[in-house]
C-alpha cells in the first residue's frame, strides 16, 4: 500500500524496574535516544508485550494485540500516527489504540507515557 513503510526498530527492549508513583506503577523500559522518530519498539513491562512508538518528541504505548483476531500489531507498517494489522489490515491509532478501520471494532489497550531524564517510563492500564 502506498506510503506504508515496514515498521523497524521492533528489537525487545529491556525490562525496567518497577517503580511506585502514587496509586500507579510505571515501568522503566526504553531510553529517549533508543526510538527514531517516527520508529516503535517492542517492549516488555510487567510480563506484558508492548508497543512503545515516537512521534516527534511525543511517545506513546499500546498493546502488541490487535482486537480483531489477536493479530501481532508489531508486525505491522505504521504510517504518521496509525499502524496497519499484518493480518487483516485493520487500522489503529498509536496514540489512544482506538480501532479506526474493519475488521477491527474495539480498541486496543493504551497506556500512559511519561519521560523523565531521557527514560521511558510505562503505566499499565
Ligand atoms: S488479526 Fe488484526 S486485522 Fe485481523
Amino acid at each position: 500500500m502506498a506510503g506504508l513503510v515496514p515498521a523497524i526498530g521492533s528489537s525487545l527492549g529491556s525490562i525496567g524496574t518497577g517503580i511506585l508513583n502514587m496509586a500507579n506503577e510505571f515501568h522503566q523500559i526504553a531510553k529517549t535516544s533508543e526510538i527514531p522518530d517516527g520508529g516503535f519498539e517492542l517492549c516488555e513491562a510487567d510480563d506484558q508485550l508492548v508497543i512503545l512508538f515516537r512521534v516527534g518528541d511525543e511517545f506513546y504505548c499500546i498493546d502488541d494485540v490487535c482486537t480483531h483476531d489477536g493479530g501481532t500489531l508489531s508486525d505491522g507498517f505504521v504510517q504518521g500516527c496509525e499502524i496497519e494489522c499484518p493480518r487483516h489490515g485493520a487500522r489503529f491509532d498509536i496514540r489512544n489504540g482506538q480501532a479506526l478501520t474493519m475488521p477491527a471494532t474495539q480498541s486496543t489497550r493504551s497506556h500512559q507515557v511519561k519521560v523523565q531524564d531521557g527514560e521511558i517510563w510505562v503505566c499499565l492500564s
